[in-house]
């Protein structure tokens, strides 16, 4: 099968397709024959050995590899057909289509990949493609831990209604967080360039401010959650736009920021509040339940060839993509 490996940190160069052993299944695994794959902001991090601040840099370098990768292929989100269960696997049966997550052992970008059978991927709802499907898992996954895990979102909703601002609404993460905002019955205001606008008002944004062209920290008015996504709300100036026990959840970490995350934990009623994403299966089960619904509209950059994937790390280092950027392993689907 191909795979897109790399053995190095570094440009999109470093990524190529090489030809390896199909993996078999072992006891308790699926293979699935992978139809559509992103290529997100994690894994062009990954590849670039980019893992901001010291403190989480350190230990995420420990892990993944100080001298080099040591998982030599990305990839997390995915959807396919499974081509193969291992014994003793219950829940999936050849040709189910399903989606979801590898997690931290990533290897979706390949013709083929191993999964747990307990890990976060579910059958995709009917009606549903592939890449659709695929291109919801980043941005749900990150938009359901942030919203709903860190910031009670649904909570907030039900003791009478939540104001939510997603800086960056219109990314891979962004565009998911408004839409899961607004599913659970928030008032959501996105903060996105000009370009953007119109999108994110069709994704249910009650509102949208252009940061090209007004301060978002500068408004009138208040806010229980800021998710910001970009790294662009510092927490000694959004606080002004906080509620009185506002937070603002915040995706990308400074060391600034993890100075005000430890800080507001212990002093003050408005916090700021950190933490990585990663995925569980109850995510991709409600990710699944909203694209079934249609409240969940995937929102897709481009879809390349997986002979592109080069292209597509260097889409996502340009920056400003509009949602997901999708690697297609099947042609003609
Ligand atoms: N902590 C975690 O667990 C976690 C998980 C996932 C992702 N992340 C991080 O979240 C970040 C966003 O990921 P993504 O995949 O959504 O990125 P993305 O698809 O590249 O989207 C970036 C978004 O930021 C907006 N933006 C750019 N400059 C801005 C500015 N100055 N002010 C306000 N908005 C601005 C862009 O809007 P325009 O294009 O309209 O300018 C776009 O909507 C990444 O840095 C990623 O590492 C963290």
């Amino acid at each position: 099968m191909k795979s897109a490996v790399y053995r190095k940190y570094g440009p999109p160069s470093v990524v190529s397709l090489e030809e390896v052993e199909t993996p078999k299944p072992s006891a308790g695994e699926v293979l699935v024959k992978v139809h559509s794959s992103s290529v997100t902001t994690g894994d062009a991090r990954m590849r670039r050995a980019d893992f901001g601040p010291a403190l989480i840099a350190i230990p995420a370098r420990l892990f993944l590899g100080v001298f080099g990768p040591r998982k030599r292929v990305l990839g997390t989100g995915f959807a396919g057909v499974i081509q193969a269960v291992g014994d003793g696997v219950e829940g999936f049966t050849v040709g189910d289509r399903v989606f979801g997550s590898v997690g931290m052992e990533m290897g979706a970008h390949a013709e083929y990949a191993v999964f747990m059978e307990g890990a976060s991927v579910v059958r995709i709802p009917h009606g549903v493609g592939f890449e659709d499907a695929a291109s919801a898992v980043f941005g749900g996954i990150t938009g359901i831990f942030f919203l709903r895990e860190q910031g009670k979102l649904d909570e907030l909703v039900s003791q009478g209604g939540a104001r939510v601002m997603i800086v960056g609404a219109s990314g891979g993460v962004g565009s998911m967080a408004v839409q899961y905002a607004k599913h659970l019955g928030a008032h959501v205001t996105g903060v996105c360039s000009t370009r953007n606008v119109e999108l994110v008002e069709s994704l249910g944004a009650d509102s949208v401010i252009d940061y090209t062209r007004t301060d978002f920290l500068e408004g009138d008015e208040r806010y229980d959650l800021i998710f910001d996504t970009v790294g662009k709300c510092p927490f000694g100036r959004a606080r002004r736009i906080l509620t009185q026990h506002g937070r603002v959840l915040e995706a990308e970490l400074s060391t600034g920021s993890i100075g005000r995350v430890l800080w507001s934990k212990v002093f003050g009623r408005q916090k700021m509040i950190g933490g990585v994403a990663f995925d569980r299966l109850d995510y991709v089960e409600t990710i699944a339940e909203l694209l079934g619904s249609g409240a969940f509209v995937p929102v897709i950059d481009r879809v390349l060839g997986f002979e592109q994937i080069q292209e597509a790390h260097e889409r996502v280092d340009q920056g400003g993509k509009v949602g997901s950027v999708m690697l297609r392993m099947v042609s003609g689907e």
